[in-house]
């Protein structure tokens, strides 16, 4: 979707547990879960990387050199890519293979990237688009990097719009019958690369026309395409209004010919909920409600056993855009908590990755402001709550019963008065906690002399301490994620 920054520092923590595990391609599906082929869980951690803008070239090598690209993403933890593309890279066989990497580049007069390109990545100069294009997957597939080809759009160019000729299937520049025999070809060319794990249909179907009827005649056809050419593909759908509605599943059935290959995928950015929204609205409102929406166009399909791919999210990440920052906490709680494959927009984070399929009981509280977890303090003599990395912490347990946050066997000791650190202790001292708010995301207690207060995290240390609750309800003017610690 619409975000012009290619590599953006986005820092996003994921609860980072990271196993070493050989996948063994290819991919399949078992009820809502990705598998491989010894049906050992697969969590998708993608990253998108647009290759379908004018130029039809992967963005980025005329910084650095491919390989050092490629690293960098299995660095910074992610184990796949969605690679966008145009496509007339199937169906433009001039474009394909009769233009090069440099003649695309002047074409656009984008000589300094030609420049950039020569002393990068000079193999790849010369090469035409679609050899380019082949390099990208293979050197990620060299670095253990799994691919999804995602059909952007139809011709290379900035997306997506309503009034974009390729909006819909039937649109002036989306003919559905070019358009699957352009999948057909892609996963047939690619039928060898093994780290090419999926198929992504088409970006974002949106428009005037967006209707669910359409989709049902001729999503199917795209999906039996790319099947019969290359059947090891997962192949992955779009909803339709920009990938943020896949509601009319609820009560029709997608019928195609193969099984444990059909995975769906969903967009979700703080605009999909009106601009600016978060801002004007209280967060505990209005992610609990966002929540109920995004399940309901969406979510729901996991307990329909569909996996389901949060394959766009991000937000600008200089911490200006309050609508965004609110939105980013409320979706990180979400995805945790429901352990989503998923994809950003356009780049950074960790992930965790899973042994077998099914959630695994975590003992987790996860703050996703800061993407830590509540741990003890070691180095106190009396021990404090502080926040800590996610897979170092001891596993900590809190049953909304009884109220008591353990951790390591011991429990949180809230203070009468607001500012100072929460304790832990064992005991008859352990203080009842609730959980509180339209998201239960705050976790209260009632002092001594009936005063609220909320567990918060200092950001000086990152000390967890007892605050006057922040914004639980109506008030739009306060961002109380600091408060917002999700029980997984
Ligand atoms: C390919 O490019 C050459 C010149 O570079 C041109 O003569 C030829 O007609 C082109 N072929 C196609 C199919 O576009
Ligand atoms: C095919 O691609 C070439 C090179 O980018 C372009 O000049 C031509 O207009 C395209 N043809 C069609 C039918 O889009
Ligand atoms: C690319 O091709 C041009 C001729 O079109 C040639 O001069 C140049 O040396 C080639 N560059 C590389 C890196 O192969
Ligand atoms: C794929 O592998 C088959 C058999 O190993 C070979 O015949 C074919 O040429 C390969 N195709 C591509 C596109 O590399
Ligand atoms: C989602 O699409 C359905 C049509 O299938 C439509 O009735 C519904 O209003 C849409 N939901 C939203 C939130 O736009
Ligand atoms: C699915 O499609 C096949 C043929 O394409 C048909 O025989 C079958 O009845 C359909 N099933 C449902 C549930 O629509």
């Amino acid at each position: 979707m619409a975000r012009s920054i290619f590599f953006c520092l986005f820092f996003f923590l994921f609860i980072s547990w990271i196993p070493k595990l050989t996948t063994s391609y290819p991919l399949s599906t078992k009820s809502r879960w990705i598998v491989d082929e010894k049906g050992q869980r697969v969590k998708l951690a993608c990253v998108n990387w647009p290759a379908h803008l004018q130029p039809a070239v992967a963005e980025g090598l005329s910084k650095q050199p491919l390989d050092s690209i490629s690293k960098k993403i299995v660095s910074m933890g992610f184990n796949c890519v969605r690679l966008t593309w145009p496509l007339d890279l199937m169906t433009n066989d001039t474009l394909a293979h009769n233009v090069t990497v440099k003649q695309s580049f002047e074409g656009l007069k984008l000589f300094e990237d030609v420049l950039g390109i020569q002393t990068h990545n000079p193999k790849i100069l010369n090469l035409s688009i679609f050899r380019a294009f082949q390099e990208v997957v293979s050197n990620l597939g060299q670095n253990g990097v799994m691919v999804i080809l995602d059909n952007h759009l139809t011709t290379p160019g900035w997306c997506c719009s309503d009034n974009d000729l390729d909006a819909f299937f039937g649109y002036p520049n989306f003919d559905p019958l070019v358009w699957a025999k352009g999948l057909s070809k892609m996963a047939f060319l690619f039928r060898n690369a093994t780290n090419v794990v999926g198929m992504s249909l088409r970006n974002e179907p949106r428009g005037t026309r967006d209707y669910p009827d359409l989709w049902f005649r001729f999503m199917p056809k795209g999906a039996e395409a790319v099947h019969a050419a290359n059947p090891k593909l997962l192949v992955i759908l779009s909803g339709i209004d920009y990938d943020t509605n896949l509601s009319f599943l609820r009560d029709r059935f997608f019928n195609v010919s193969f099984t444990e290959k059909l995975v769906f995928e969903l967009h979700w950015y703080s605009f999909s909920d009106g601009g600016g929204a978060w801002a004007k609205h209280n967060s505990n409102d209005f992610c609990a409600k966002i929540i109920e929406k995004v399940t309901h166009n969406g979510g729901f399909l996991i307990e329909r056993g569909f996996p389901l791919i949060l394959s766009e999210f991000g937000t600008e990440e200089s911490g200006v855009d309050v609508s965004g920052n609110r939105y980013m906490n409320c979706l990180v709680a979400w995805a945790a908590e429901n352990d989503l494959d998923w994809a950003v927009w356009a780049l950074t984070g960790d992930y965790y990755l899973r042994n077998g399929p099914g959630l695994q009981h975590k003992n987790l509280i996860f703050h996703p402001l800061t993407g830590l977890c509540v741990t003890n303090n070691p180095s106190d003599n009396s021990p404090t709550l502080r926040l800590g990395p996610c897979p170092k912490s001891e596993p900590s347990t809190f049953n909304p019963k009884e109220g008591n946050l353990w951790i390591n066997k011991m429990c949180v000791q809230a203070p009468n008065v607001a500012g100072q650190k929460v304790k832990l202790g064992v005991g008859s001292m352990c203080s009842k906690l609730g959980q509180i708010s339209a998201t239960k995301m705050h976790l209260s207690f009632k002092t001594s002399n009936g005063l609220l207060l909320c567990l918060d995290v200092d950001e000086r240390d990152n000390s967890v301490v007892a605050n006057p609750c922040k914004c639980l309800t109506k008030d739009a003017s306060c961002d109380p994620a600091s408060q917002w610690f999700k029980v997984l």
